[in-house]
């Protein structure tokens, strides 16, 4: 069975949807999830679902990522996932460690890349006046939410949008596209997924 753990950094929504996701589809199992924040909410999501957790405080590291990630390489390769699932984790991974997992490290961003990498994003995109906004997930290489496409889900945004309800309209679609682009990616399909939720603006291949 082709083995994910997930790193996280906070409220876990996405990570809790991957789980559910491969608990109802049977195409994967769940080994551990593991944060830089001790006290963040999906780990305890994930104990409660019965995953193997691990927290790894970056604040102990003083800056030092490297220190940080020998420690995350540790419990890993103990584990030894297929895959690895960033799903809202917030620190950047040196190139060294996104060597270390070719082709083996996913990624959510809440923007339709290539828009908008790095934080912020539902503001920008409203400050842009993009007509659509959206979250990308795509294979993690060593420049900042950059890589391989593997599939993007679009939303309309709304004249009167705030970042915060372009959020809220995002994040579902997220919980849609994530696992579905994970279930993909371990039966072999490299082909992008898009979804919409605008019927009217269906999303192309390659934009
Ligand atoms: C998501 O919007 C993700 O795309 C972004 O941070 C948020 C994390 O949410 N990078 P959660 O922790 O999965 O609930």
């Amino acid at each position: 069975m082709t083995r994910i753990a997930i790193l996280i950094s906070g409220g876990g929504s996405n990570m809790a949807a991957l789980l559910r996701h491969m608990k109802t589809r049977g195409y994967a199992e769940p080994v551990l999830v593991a944060s830089n924040r001790p006290a963040a909410k999906g780990l305890a999501l994930a104990n409660a679902a019965g995953v193997e957790t691990a927290a790894i405080d970056h604040t102990a590291f003083n800056g030092d990522r490297e220190a940080f990630e020998a420690v995350l390489t540790k419990t890993l390769r103990s584990i030894e996932p297929d895959f690895i699932c960033l799903a809202g984790f917030m620190r950047v991974l040196t190139a060294s460690f996104v060597e270390a997992w070719p082709n083996q490290i996913l990624n959510i961003h809440p923007s339709l890349l290539p828009k908008y990498k790095g934080l912020n994003t539902h503001a920008r995109a409203i400050d842009a006046g993009d007509s659509h906004a959206g979250c990308t997930v795509h294979r993690v290489t060593s420049n900042l939410d950059d890589g391989p496409i593997l599939g993007q889900a679009q939303v309309p945004v709304n004249p009167d949008d705030t970042p915060q309800t372009l959020a809220a309209r995002i994040l579902p679609m997220e919980h849609q596209l994530y696992p579905a682009v994970l279930e993909r990616v371990v039966s072999g399909e490299n082909a992008p997924l898009f979804l919409s939720l605008d019927k009217n603006t269906p999303m192309k291949a390659g934009r």
